[in-house]
């Protein structure tokens, strides 16, 4: 291998010692599929495009994360095989979209672009129930759709399919491999994006490896971290965070049936994937290239963050993680580029941004614009929001956020410390605090919301509940308020506006769009009762969807309203444009800022408190130069004068940009 480092490392020989790599994985094929290359030989001219333009990066890259292992070389020729392989497997209609996403690689920052996500038995029942629901998705105009994990799985609990026991089978429940490859196509048909997870931190302890593993199969427990006593992982542990404290202290179980203990970071059944064994990166990417190839557009990256680990440290966002997303990343682009990435790390908002370029994660849930969004609520106060967005909103070019209120998890405090500090913020408190509101413990909180996680050692605690039970609706539905009910649909509300508007791709947890409640139903469940994040994971409901129709109903109201910002966002391509310029609008109370591209510029003013707002009309000569201001929902010119704000009120104003 010391050879062959040298030779790559000498660009005289560089050329030749790639070639040697490549046809050593092609003589690796069977004769079928090298057939296969010779009798296609248009196309492969393009695939050995990418593989020159790719495979340099992506060797370099192995071999900084394996340099020092002695299977590394073996393993890259295992690896390039399966990449081909896939390539070769790879239907001819996806090989068109490859090509097509390779000529525009920009294609996902489109303001066309609006996601939803959700369970597919919980909102359809099965995929063919999924299908049916297409006309639904185009009447509120989502063209994203992000189904939660459909695969294989434990029988009970599973945390919510994110313990996969097989990558290549759709949970029979939902339907079939092929049924859900129809599914694909028939997205692509009305042109709605398809998102599923890459859960590639760890897999179900009933995942074939780990039950090899599990009947003491050295080969396959070298994919996992298993110990048969406590000296390693104690001294792991004194450095870990606890993800869920409530299952298990630390991070590892103890496996009766190996008398070993296992590294787990999530539940006892989810088992770490030891990716310091190139073997499991090469059994991952293929498993990775199975999912492209059944027709997906996203993959989301489960919980990235943790896949590294190393003594001594937090075992989170370590610099082989990144590196590892880049292996990942140049595998797709190499074969099947139609693939983009997206980043699920909830972490702090200086690692977030780590996991965000065109080399890593294309996309990336926006952590913080959620947390802060939850956190400009409860204080009616902005500056935190609008210190945070303008210091960090900014992301490379050719990168989006993913923008949300809720999802399936819990909601973190993940804003920055510094950040707060810098406002005389002290973050545990504040945590604190949110805490309480969210869980309407705080006096006046409108907020039905449930802990998670509470760990009492820390102190610390994440928030359950559905948007609108968080946002004041339930509270004030049940207390027959009227007045809390109109201010609870107007925060709902507002805070959509600022997901549509403000650039990347908005995502809805389906079911808040008509204003879900929480369910309780979960505590029924033996399996289910102590993750109170079912909650907010609620089947369809029928009745509710149905009153979007009224427009005296919240659901009616919610619904609408979201329609309708939805319109908005697709008709002005402003909302293209990724940047924003945070504007001071001189109100506590009130977020303000503008986007432009190179015709128009656009002034969004949000007002997070339930009471009338004063905007001095010099916040217009503050958002640009230019003075003629049109407000986009009424149409009327605006005059720089004071503006009067109502409670929870979403402006936006648009001008056309000066033509000096
Ligand atoms: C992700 C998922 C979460 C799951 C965890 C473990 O963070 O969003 O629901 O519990 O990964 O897979
Ligand atoms: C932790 C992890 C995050 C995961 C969540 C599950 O916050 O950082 O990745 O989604 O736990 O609740």
């Amino acid at each position: 291998m010391a050879y062959f480092f040298h030779q790559l490392d000498n660009p005289i020989n560089r050329k030749e010692a790639l070639e040697v790599i490549y046809s050593k994985a092609v003589l690796s094929l069977k004769r079928k599929e090298r057939d296969f290359l010779k009798n296609n030989d248009r196309e492969y001219h393009l695939f050995l495009d990418r593989i020159e333009k790719y495979l340099p990066d992506l060797i370099s890259v192995y071999f900084d994360i394996y340099q020092s292992c002695v299977f590394a070389y073996p393993q890259l020729i295992e690896l390039l095989t399966g990449m081909i392989r896939s390539w070769i497997n790879r239907d001819s209609s996806l090989k068109q979209v490859d090509l097509q996403r390779e000529l525009s690689s920009d294609w996902f920052l489109s303001n066309q672009i609006v996601g939803g996500v959700c369970y597919v038995d919980l909102f359809s029942k099965d995929l063919k129930g999924l299908e049916e629901k297409i006309p639904y998705f185009k009447e509120l105009g989502l063209n994203y759709l992000h189904l939660m994990p459909l695969f294989m799985t434990n029988e009970g609990d599973n945390d919510g399919g994110y313990a996969i026991s097989s990558y290549r089978e759709i949970d029979p429940k939902l339907g079939s491999t092929d049924e859900f490859r129809k599914l694909a196509k028939k997205f692509r048909d009305n042109d709605i994006l398809l998102v599923i997870d890459f859960v590639f931190n760890h897999t179900s302890d009933e995942h074939i490896w780990a039950k090899k593993a599990k009947k003491g199969n050295t080969h396959f427990m070298r994919y996992y971290w298993i110990y048969e006593d406590r000296k390693i992982p104690d001294q792991y542990e004194k450095t870990l965070r606890e993800i869920f404290p409530d299952e298990h202290p630390g991070a590892f179980t103890w496996i009766e049936a190996l008398k070993s203990w296992v590294w787990t970071t999530f539940h006892a059944y989810q088992w770490d994937l030891n990716y310091q064994n190139p073997e499991v990166l090469v059994s991952m990417a293929e498993e990775m290239l199975f999912l492209a190839n059944l027709g997906v557009d996203i993959l989301r990256l489960d919980a990235v963050a943790f896949i590294w680990k190393q003594m001594g440290t937090s075992c989170e966002n370590l610099p082989q993680a990144y590196k590892l997303v880049e292996a990942f990343n140049l595998i797709a682009r190499i074969a099947a580029p139609a693939l983009q990435f997206k980043s699920e790390a909830i972490v702090h908002p200086d690692e977030v941004i780590r996991y965000i370029s065109g080399k890593r994660c294309q996309l990336s849930y926006n952590p913080l614009l959620m947390a802060l969004l939850w956190e400009s609520l409860a204080t009616r106060e902005v500056r935190l929001l609008s210190f945070s967005m303008e210091k960090r909103f900014t992301i490379p070019e050719g990168t989006s956020w993913v923008n949300y209120i809720r999802c399936h998890d819990d909601i973190g405090w993940t804003f920055s410390d510094e950040d707060a500090s810098a406002l005389g913020i002290n973050g545990y408190d504040h945590r604190k605090f949110l805490n309480q509101f969210y869980t309407g413990k705080f006096p006046g909180s409108f907020a039905r919301g449930y802990p998670f996680q509470e760990n009492p050692v820390t102190g610390d605690c994440r928030i359950s509940g559905t948007l609108a039970s968080l946002a004041g609706l339930e509270k004030a539905k049940m207390e027959k308020n009227p007045i809390e009910e109109e201010l609870a649909v107007k925060r709902i509300l507002l805070l959509f506006s600022i997901i549509m508007t403000i650039g990347g791709i908005p995502l809805i947890y389906l079911g808040d769009e008509v204003g879900s409640f929480n369910d309780f139903t979960f505590l029924k469940d033996d399996q289910k009762k102590n993750d109170s994040r079912w909650i907010h994971r609620i089947p369809y409901n029928d009745s509710l969807y149905l009153r979007r129709y009224q427009p005296d109903d919240s659901a009616g109201k919610i619904w609408s309203g979201i329609q309708q910002l939805i319109q908005l966002r697709k008709i002005h391509d402003v909302f293209q444009s990724q940047n924003i310029r945070v504007i001071n609008s001189g109100n506590q109370h009130v977020f303000a800022f503008t986007k432009e591209n190179s015709r128009n510029c656009i002034l969004i003013l949000t007002n997070f408190c339930e009471h009338d707002q004063l905007i001095e009309g010099i916040i217009f000569r503050k958002a640009d130069g230019t003075r003629s201001w049109v407000d986009i929902m009424s149409q009327k010119k605006q005059k720089e004068e004071m503006l009067l704000m109502k409670p929870y009120q979403f402006l936006c104003f648009i001008a056309p940009l000066h033509k000096n």
